[in-house]
């Protein structure tokens, strides 16, 4: 496994909608195993490939201590709304407020190609959000509706970063 360089906003990569994966195999097993140690290295809660310069539909998410490795992921039903603070690995230092669906399910293909379908509330439903968000180029700047810089007081507290 190798930490890969996470590329920051304004990066031409983060700004385009990915290709789903063909077949899985071992080049992509490397990749998701690279994306969950650099997300871990960066103390994430999620990383979408492109955000590692990969233009593959390919996110690895982990939160309460399950980690999620998502190929050709979709969103197929939402319920509810919650509203709260979001950040991104590839915008350090800012947070803002985005609304996102308080439940999620998706499904995807496993490392092995296999379908799976995960149901998220909370945290783990706002991090596939902003994660499937990255496989279409948005970054959740566009969605929040008070982007604020992180003071040094804050910059070492809950925040997450996706
Ligand atoms: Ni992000």
């Amino acid at each position: 496994m190798a930490i890969r360089n996470i590329r920051v906003e304004g990066d031409p990569v983060l700004a385009k909608v990915c290709r789903p994966v063909t077949e899985m195999n071992d080049h992509y097993r490397e990749i998701l195993d690279d994306m969950t140690e650099t997300m871990r290295s960066a103390d994430g809660v999620g990383l979408a490939a492109p955000q590692v310069g990969i233009l593959r539909r390919l996110v690895v998410v982990e939160v309460d201590d399950v980690l999620y490795e998502l190929v050709n992921p979709e969103i197929v039903s939402t319920e509810g709304e919650q509203y709260g603070s979001e950040g991104c690995l590839s915008v350090p230092g800012y947070a803002g407020n985005v609304k996102r669906p308080m439940k999620v399910t998706v499904k995807a293909l496993d490392r092995n190609g296999e379908p799976v379908e995960y149901t998220g509330e909370g945290l783990l439903a706002r991090a596939f959000c902003h994660e499937l968000d990255h496989l279409d180029g948005i970054i959740y700047t566009s969605k929040a509706d008070d982007l604020h810089k992180l003071g040094e007081d804050e910059e070492d507290s809950e925040e997450d970063e996706e």
